[in-house]
């Protein structure tokens, strides 16, 4: 017998215990928490990315890149819905040459029947090579990792979103994006990011906020609902990692005191769909205005603030914004294809080949 459920869960609070849990041969093995991530790695998944990018532009690198996975199979089980995270994390192993399957409606697996994750994962484990799942709840890909971690023939699982907690991968990309951004203003390090929305209820607010603790001295201003403010557990991580941290009840009072000392605005949307009567009609979707990066704020923020959201938007980042020259929210959709394919390529080894090719090529 393997260790607990609850150990597995509490070793996650250490660092040094989640990175045995969490990592195999000095890789991330099962991908769940953005704090899982140091600072090394982060740098080298971003360094990974840009190789597979710059090689994806020539037939050769295409070629080589296709290679590298060949035989390799990947499940994407998804029991919420998403366009970017499944299609991106599809195209990305296609672009390393693995298989994919989709199953998006989990009624149609034997969940339906009552099937444990346990036994569920398991029997996947008997057929692919590495899981990337999406659930509506925190605990299910932990809770697949820990089954695996106990199994005699244990693959990977990398979370795809895990309900209100996190979003880890998403994370990535936007760091990625910010990196990008920032390149010629001294990187991440130092700047002074602004995070909109229904913080308590949003993983890829939450997984940003976590993954900025590995640089220097950010700042977030978190400018959301009394009742979906940022909880104290994160709010205590980003303080014991030096984070300035403040939360505030409208961004306009924001824009107006601080908008010119503002390096990024992360932009999210509210989410509805956790709400007691679930996700509501048309007409009732949105952010109230406190919680909209308005139009007429253009000329409160820099030419060269990043404006950037996870997507799906409703109201709370008007098109209007598209020109700015610091709108890179497409960029960001780009990109989740690139880091995913960089972390496939971390988890499985194939990461040192790609940035030895592209580095002989000169290409990095
Ligand atoms: N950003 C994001 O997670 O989008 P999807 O829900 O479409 O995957």
């Amino acid at each position: 017998m393997g260790i607990t459920y609850e150990e597995f869960k509490a070793g996650l609070n250490k660092r040094e215990r989640r990175r045995e849990l969490l990592s195999r041969d000095g890789r991330p093995f099962f991908v769940l928490l953005s704090q899982q991530f140091s600072r090394t790695e982060i740098e080298s998944l971003c360094d990974t990315a840009t190789a597979i990018r710059r090689l994806d532009r020539h037939v050769g690198g295409r070629h080589f890149l296709r290679g590298l996975l060949h035989g390799y199979r990947i499940m994407n089980l998804f029991a919420q819905p998403s366009t970017r995270t499944a299609e991106s994390f599809m195209a990305a192993a296609d672009k390393l040459g693995a298989t994919t399957r989709l199953v998006s409606d989990i009624r149609t697996s034997s969940f339906a029947k009552g099937e444990s994750v346990e036994d569920s994962v398991r029997t996947l484990s008997s057929f692919f090579d590495a899981i990337v799942t999406r659930h509506g709840d925190d605990d299910f890909a932990m809770r697949a990792s820990w089954a695996l971690s106990n199994a005699g023939r244990p693959i990977p699982v990398i979370s795809a979103g895990s309900g209100k907690s996190q979003h880890v991968t998403q994370s990535l990309l936007d760091i990625y994006t910010l990196r990008y951004s920032f390149a010629e203003r001294g990187g991440v390090d130092g700047k002074n990011v602004v995070i909109i929305g229904d913080i308590a209820r949003n993983r890829a607010a939450r997984s940003l906020a976590y993954l900025l603790t590995r640089f220097e001295k950010p700042s977030i201003h978190f400018v959301s609902p009394a009742a979906f403010a940022p909880d104290d557990t994160l709010l205590r991580y980003l303080r014991k990692h030096e984070v300035g941290v403040d939360v505030h009840p409208a961004l306009e009072p924001v824009l107006k005191t601080m908008g010119k000392d503002v390096d990024a605005i992360y932009v999210t949307r509210s989410q509805q769909e956790w709400d007691p009567g679930g996700m509501p009609d048309a007409t009732e979707r949105g952010s109230s205005r406190e919680f909209v990066l308005e139009t007429e704020y253009r000329s409160l923020v820099r030419p060269d603030c990043v404006i950037m959201h996870p997507l799906p938007r409703v109201n709370e980042l008007p098109e209007s914004w598209e020109d700015h020259p610091g709108f890179v929210v497409w960029r960001q959709v780009r990109n989740g294809m690139w880091i995913r394919a960089a972390l496939f390529a971390n988890v499985t080894g194939a990461d040192a080949e790609i940035r030895h090719r592209a580095s002989r090529f000169g290409l990095v």
